[in-house]
């Protein structure tokens, strides 16, 4: 990033819980801290450019296309967030801002993109506030840490669970006591053993379609849910044990609490007024053929389920192979068009301008 640019892409990637966040306090602030993995081939493109006004206001001018095409629902999303920052950056105001985004999974994957699109705006919202109120870029692993810390803390107001995929490898997002650094606010990176830093996500499309109830509708219904607190717990002590496996190389302790915390948060769902439930036949099929072959193949494999019926199915790279073969073999009349991305866990955010090639910048 050169401080001259006038456009900078940001490509971010998704992440997957491992430990949810499911509730939030005012000011998206998590009611329990969670932990994610970063992912690698579910990205957001998303190329910021920026051009002084012609006629100068003093509200945010913005343009917004999604692979090319232009979406005035997400661009009245993306304008108010914006106009929120107004106070903080009075810059915004003077230039006319043009996002051009793309993702790099098909629309219509079932995947949720607002993890990567609202990191993406998170990166872009931060080198713009590097370039005009810092006027420099960052150079040394401080300023670099400074700078995935600023744009966690933004794509965190943006979309909670955007604000971990700013980090390689994995992220905790809120306030743990055994994590000194650790912060409702913001992300931090997490320590992961040698032999889980490639662990692996083939995630399965059970069902494609728009999901009948948003995450903001089932974060409000945590208010007053019989088993909030409950949760909250669990998911303090999931925490614990999370980050304690993926330290340590502990894969017994990583699958067991990453399908607790897919059912825990399902069962919230289940259990709430009124109660829904986005888990589909097939899901639960899937999830008895998988339970049913890791019992013969002892292959290192678990699931994990978003706000959404499609597995991620967690696993270490020595059951690649077999794993694939079985989702070939056995799964893929359960899938919707016998559709699955094999994606693993990456290396973070990647920036490149007009004079330079991608780079991951500090990681
Ligand atoms: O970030 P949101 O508001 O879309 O909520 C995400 C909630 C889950 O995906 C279900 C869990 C998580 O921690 O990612």
């Amino acid at each position: 990033m050169a401080s001259s640019t006038e456009s900078i892409t940001w490509s971010a990637p998704s992440n997957i819980a491992l430990v949810k966040y499911w509730g939030k306090l005012e000011g998206q602030v998590p009611c329990n801290p969670s932990v994610s993995l970063t992912l690698e081939k579910s990205r957001t493109h998303t190329t910021f450019s920026w051009a002084p006004k012609k006629d100068p206001g003093l509200g945010v001018e913005l343009e917004f296309s999604f692979h090319g095409k232009s979406k005035p629902d997400f661009e009245a999303k993306i304008k108010k967030f914006l106009e929120g920052q107004l106070s903080s950056r009075p810059y915004l105001a003077q230039w006319r801002l043009v996002m051009e985004s793309r993702n790099t999974f098909p629309h219509s994957a079932g995947i949720a993109s607002s993890a990567s699109s609202m990191a993406a705006l998170g990166l872009g919202l931060t080198s713009l506030d590097w370039a005009h109120q810092k006027r420099t870029t960052p150079q040394s692993p401080a300023e670099y840490a400074q700078f995935w810390s600023e744009a966690s803390e933004l794509a965190r107001a943006a979309s909670g669970s955007a604000c971990r995929s700013l980090f390689a490898k994995a992220a905790l997002w809120g306030r743990h006591p055994e994590i000194e650094e650790s912060s409702n606010l913001r992300a931090v990176p997490i320590s992961v053993h040698k032999d889980f830093q490639n662990l692996k996500d083939a995630i399965l499309i059970i069902d494609a379609g728009e999901k009948g109830i948003s995450s903001r509708a089932g974060h409000g219904l945590m208010n007053g849910h019989p088993y909030a607190q409950a949760r909250f717990e669990r998911a303090k002590k999931h925490t614990s044990i999370c980050l304690s496996a993926l330290a340590h190389g502990d894969w017994e302790s990583l699958a067991k609490v990453t399908e607790a915390e897919a059912l825990d948060l399902h069962a919230m769902m289940l259990t709430s007024d009124p109660w829904y439930t986005l888990m589909r036949p097939n899901t639960l099929a899937a999830i008895s053929k998988l339970v049913a072959w890791r019992e013969t193949s002892k292959a290192q494999v678990c699931f994990t389920l978003d706000a959404g019926p499609n597995l991620h199915l967690i696993h270490t790279p020595g059951s690649h192979d077999a794993l694939r073969d079985f989702i070939q073999n056995e799964l893929t009349p359960l899938l919707q068009e016998g559709k699955w991305i094999d994606d693993e866990m990456g290396e973070g955010p990647l920036s490149w301008d007009s004079h330079s090639s991608p780079a991951h910048g500090g990681h």
